[in-house]
């Protein structure tokens, strides 16, 4: 496929979009800048960008395997990736498995508590407000979302948790919680969109319950580099078996 397209579409925190010279293909590179807290906490997580990428391809790849669909076309190279374009939904759909991060703060459940059954949180994709979780109606009064998109966005979630659950597993890791994202296709299609890695996921090993994910940078626990190519190592070897 021909990307010669240079052109800047957008630039976010952890990754730029670029136009193709399709109209419905975007090129995403991968960076590996870390921001926390809305942005107030910065810094850089060496290799992060080419792990991200490779590691949310992999994944996205699987999950298209088991039935759902997702933006993603094809790697182009350690950090770069062809994905179908798409309009984001601004909602942020967050899955819980064990308590941990804004749950156990908002709460006052205990870091660690297995919920009873996964928890799907909905927050409004807007910086400036900080990402507030809010309800259905919320989304539906500020027009974020229909009802039918919103009981897709669930189920889909759902389904989402339960094969990354399997997989993780797989690896002696334990998915805690993570975000996706959501896209429209011009038809209207929602599908997969962003990205699936440790910046998106809280991942605990399974025996010691370490953490191999981004609370390691946002919390300052150090070893965050080697902890992002823990977990890509073991995805990797657990994909080639
Ligand atoms: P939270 O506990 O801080 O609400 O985070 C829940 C999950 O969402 C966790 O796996 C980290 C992920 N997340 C993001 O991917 N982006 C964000 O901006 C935030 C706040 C959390
Ligand atoms: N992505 C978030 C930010 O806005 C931070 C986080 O993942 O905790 O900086």
């Amino acid at each position: 496929m021909h990307v010669l397209a240079t052109e800047l579409l957008y630039e976010g925190k952890a990754k730029k979009v670029y136009a193709t010279e399709q109209a419905d293909v975007v090129r995403v590179v991968y960076k590996d800048d870390a921001t926390a807290f809305n942005g107030q906490k910065k810094g850089q997580i060496v290799g992060k960008g080419s792990i991200n990428n490779q590691m949310s391809n992999l994944l996205f790849s699987y999950l298209e395997s088991n039935g759902v669909a997702t933006h993603f076309i094809e790697e182009l190279s350690e950090r770069e990736t062809l994905v179908r374009k798409v309009e984001i939904v601004p909602i942020e759909v967050i899955v819980r498995n064990i308590a941990a991060g804004s749950f156990t703060k908002r709460l006052g459940v205990a870091e660690g508590t297995d919920l009873t059954e996964p928890l799907v949180e909905f927050c409004y994709k807007n910086d400036e407000l900080g990402d507030p979780l809010i309800t259905d109606d919320h989304a539906i009064v500020l027009h974020l979302a229909t009802r039918e998109e919103l009981a897709a966005l669930r189920r889909q979630a759902l389904e989402i948790d339960r094969l990354l659950q399997a997989k993780f597993a797989e690896c002696d890791l334990i998915l805690v919680d993570f975000k996706l994202e959501f896209g429209r296709l011009a038809d209207g299609t929602i599908v997969l969109a962003d990205e699936i890695s440790p910046d998106t996921c809280r991942l605990w090993d399974v025996h010691t319950r370490k953490k191999l994910d981004k609370d390691r940078f946002r919390q300052d626990l150090g070893d965050v580099e080697d902890a992002y190519q823990e977990v890509f190592a073991r995805i990797r070897k657990g994909q080639s078996q």
